[in-house]
């Protein structure tokens, strides 16, 4: 994925973030710091670039969806800060670097992810270049996203091991982690004012590139190097969870990430865009990717 725009685009992204976080006061020094930590310490970035390249390829301007870049990876943040607690998928590594809870204990992570949460919806609306009514929009899609029927609910139901056919890991999967990826796609559409035909074409692209996400993301817990991913190998088997690899198979799990990549493919065409553009390539190798 190193490409000299989408470079420029996580560089932009990750001075956003550190305005927004940089500026807050807090008596309680402890959680500003877990804060930074979580959302300043790396990442791909997969949910920033994603409505940054929509905002691009519709025509719109880099500077009116920064905003909604960083809130996104806010949210994001949080969810891994708590995705590792011990009540959850209990893991000590993340982006290369001991667990949130690990650096700072359990309550303070669990309020640093608390606190990213909301601070993503005050980013969002300290939005002032774009048309409230756009905002507005931005602050029911995220909300919905990272919500009981969104993020949240996907994590209810890998939490409580409720999903073990392919439709129930279908299901749970495009909540858990297709909704934020969803979401990050219909922001960059709003940031750039596109019309409803165009966001249902982006649907199609993220509902399959959500999807195919998760799937590559458990296939490299049980193929992927623990240094290179930054997080613990193995840790869906010690949680004893399905998963598209443990049901599928490597192989066919493979395969099937590689069939949504091209219906996201394909969607892209629709929008116009082609092979060559850098959304195309960012979308060709979250398939192989091995972080
Ligand atoms: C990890 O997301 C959690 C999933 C939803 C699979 P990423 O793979 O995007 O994590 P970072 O942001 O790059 O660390
Ligand atoms: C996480 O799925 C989805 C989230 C909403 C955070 P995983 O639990 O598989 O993500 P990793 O593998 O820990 O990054
Ligand atoms: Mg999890
Ligand atoms: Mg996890
Ligand atoms: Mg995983």
């Amino acid at each position: 994925m190193s490409n000299s725009l989408q470079d420029m685009y996580i560089e932009m992204v990750e001075k956003a973030l550190g305005r927004y976080v940089s500026k807050l006061r807090c008596n309680d020094d402890s959680v500003l710091k877990a804060m930074r930590y979580a959302a300043l310490g790396g990442g791909k970035r997969v949910r920033a670039l994603l409505v940054l390249n929509f905002n691009r390829i519709l025509g719109g301007a880099t500077n009116d969806a920064l905003e909604f870049a960083a809130a996104i990876e806010m949210v994001h943040a949080y969810s891994l800060i708590h995705d590792d607690l011990p009540c959850m998928d209990d893991d000590d590594l993340r982006r290369g670097k001991p667990s949130c809870h690990k650096a700072f204990g359990e309550a303070v992570a669990l309020l640093a992810g608390d606190a990213l949460l909301t601070l993503a919806f005050e980013t969002i609306a300290r939005n002032t270049s774009l048309p409230a009514q756009v905002v507005l929009h931005a602050v029911q899609e995220l909300s919905a996203a990272a919500g009981s029927q969104g993020m949240i609910g996907g994590q209810v139901v890998d939490i409580e091991g409720r999903a073990a056919t392919m439709d129930e890991l279908t299901g749970m999967c495009m909540m858990k982690t297709g909704a934020l990826i969803k979401c990050a796609v219909r922001l960059g559409c709003l940031s750039a004012n596109a019309q409803e035909h165009i966001l249902k074409q982006a649907d199609i692209y993220a509902d399959a590139i959500g999807l195919a996400f998760q799937i590559r993301d458990d296939i490299l817990d049980i193929v992927g190097s623990e240094a290179e991913l930054g997080k613990p190998i193995g840790s869906d088997a010690q949680q004893h969870k399905s998963t598209f690899a443990t049901v599928l198979g490597l192989e066919k799990a493979q395969t099937l990430a590689q069939k949504l990549t091209h219906t996201a493919l394909d969607a892209l065409g629709q929008l116009g865009v082609e092979e060559g553009d850098p959304l195309y390539e960012m979308t060709q190798a979250l398939c192989s990717r091995t972080k």
